[in-house]
């Protein structure tokens, strides 16, 4: 699917206005369907994102043997609390955090299991997640999916991440639950903590402390429970940026999850002199939720590096778009994790963000970019390279771009922004 943005032609004024709804977390809503899986019982979901990469997370445990229905953004997962071996080899698509998290989850079960993904996420690397689970006495061959696991008594290992991962996190957390002993991770630099919550909400025994997490496995499986998933954050800063770049603008995305391990943008985009505003803030099974208003304001460039790289890490992409159209030099550094994403986002980022100007702006760096703003952007023709936060960065920058765009490949935004388009109202 090609999409065709029409630019902002000088003194036209666009902008963006009004109350906008975003689709559930994504990180949440995977979780909800795992944790939900290891439940005995019946969980009820509300809010949950349908975008591709979650469906992925459904499709699996369906495979494993747990009834799932999902209307519209409801689910009810109806679990024994324990799975079958499945038919066929697991194919969880473009998902990163399913792949991570359910090898995980496999790891501690008694049978095997092959899973796999996509060629995108075959490329990925698997040995952070496969080391330590070996630690805990798995068999598991392959660096990269495909991923073959023998199931295994586990026992409980005190590790300490080597690279600051929410999903290498969740899956020795998950693994722990199937361990004899205790599990206790130390996490140099923290990373969003879903995982955490959401087992405390499901009544299992984990604890944190400094910054240790511990947990033991559990002597009764977990409770089943009501959850309602928040908007994302990381899409609402799609919108955010948006709102930030088109002058006069002015938005309120309702109900957005606020987990502070999660906010660095609204931290990075106050910095940069965007006016954002908490309204209604509350919390939710465990999740901060506010409201957030965003009215336009100029932006000056920012440095941006060390512990907050993952408090933000998915929205480097759209953080890169708002420092094209600030006063001076922002610098992204310590985020050699973009490597690795969908796409090798320092390398696709600034391929395709160059495409609007005549001389590039943005300077590609080992661990992250340095990037000029205050270029005037002429509208191009672009391509997503599948990478659905990627594609959504190009469509924002498009509105604010002189002429008009077309971003090819971009069915991608799917994955986790489903509706994404018709909202800010650009047709195919
Ligand atoms: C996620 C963790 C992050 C993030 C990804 C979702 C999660 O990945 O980039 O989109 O849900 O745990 P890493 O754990 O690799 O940093």
């Amino acid at each position: 699917m090609q999409v065709k943005i029409v630019g902002d032609k000088l003194g036209a004024g666009k902008r963006l206005s009004g109350t906008y709804t975003i689709p559930g977390d994504k990180s949440i809503s995977h979780r909800s369907v795992i944790l939900g899986a290891m439940a005995k019982g019946i969980t009820e979901v509300k809010g949950f994102l349908t975008g591709e990469d979650c469906l992925s997370t459904i499709r699996c445990f369906q495979l494993l043997g747990v009834e799932i229905n999902l209307e519209g953004t409801s689910l009810t997962i109806n679990s024994s609390g324990s799975f079958s071996p499945p038919l066929n080899t697991l194919d969880v698509g473009n998902s990163g955090t399913t792949l991570r998290l359910v090898t995980g989850l496999l790891a501690g079960q008694v049978f095997n299991t092959t899973i796999t993904g996509d060629a995108s996420l075959q490329k990925r690397p698997m040995e952070r997640v496969t080391i330590p689970l070996s630690l805990m006495g798995s068999n598991i061959i392959g660096k990269y999916a495909p991923i073959s696991i023998k199931g295994r008594q586990l026992k409980g290992i005190n590790y300490t991440l080597p690279v600051a991962s929410a999903q290498v996190k969740s899956a020795i957390l998950l693994a722990g639950l199937y361990a004899e002993g205790e599990t206790i991770i130390e996490e140099p630099i923290p990373t969003r903590d879903h995982t955490e919550i959401m087992l405390k909400y499901f009544g299992a025994d984990i604890a944190k402390k400094g910054n240790l997490i511990i947990s033991r496995r559990a002597s009764t499986p977990l409770k089943p429970q009501s959850i309602t998933i928040p908007g994302d954050i990381s899409s609402a800063a799609f919108l955010m940026v948006a709102a930030s770049i088109l002058p006069k603008s002015r938005i309120l995305i309702k109900d957005v999850g606020v987990n502070p391990t999660r906010t660095g943008i609204i931290h990075v985009l106050k910095r940069m002199g965007a006016d954002i505003r908490f309204h209604n803030e509350r919390v939710n099974c465990g999740e901060a939720i506010a409201d957030i208003e965003i009215r336009y304001a100029p932006l000056k460039a920012t440095i941006i590096s060390g512990v907050e790289i993952p408090t933000l890490i998915d929205e480097i992409p759209a953080i890169a778009v708002a420092a094209l159209f600030a006063e001076g030099k922002t610098i992204i550094k310590n985020a050699q994790e973009l490597r690795v994403k969908e796409t090798d986002r320092i390398q696709t980022i600034s391929e395709e963000l160059s495409k609007f100007f005549d001389k590039t702006p943005i300077i590609p760096k080992q661990d992250g970019m340095v990037i000029q703003g205050g270029f005037t952007l002429n509208g191009a023709e672009f391509n997503s390279h599948g990478d659905h936060r990627l594609a959504m960065s190009l469509a924002i920058a498009a509105l604010a771009a002189q002429g008009d765009s077309m971003v090819c490949n971009s069915q991608c935004v799917d994955i986790s922004f489903p509706g994404f388009f018709q909202i800010l109202q650009i047709h195919s």
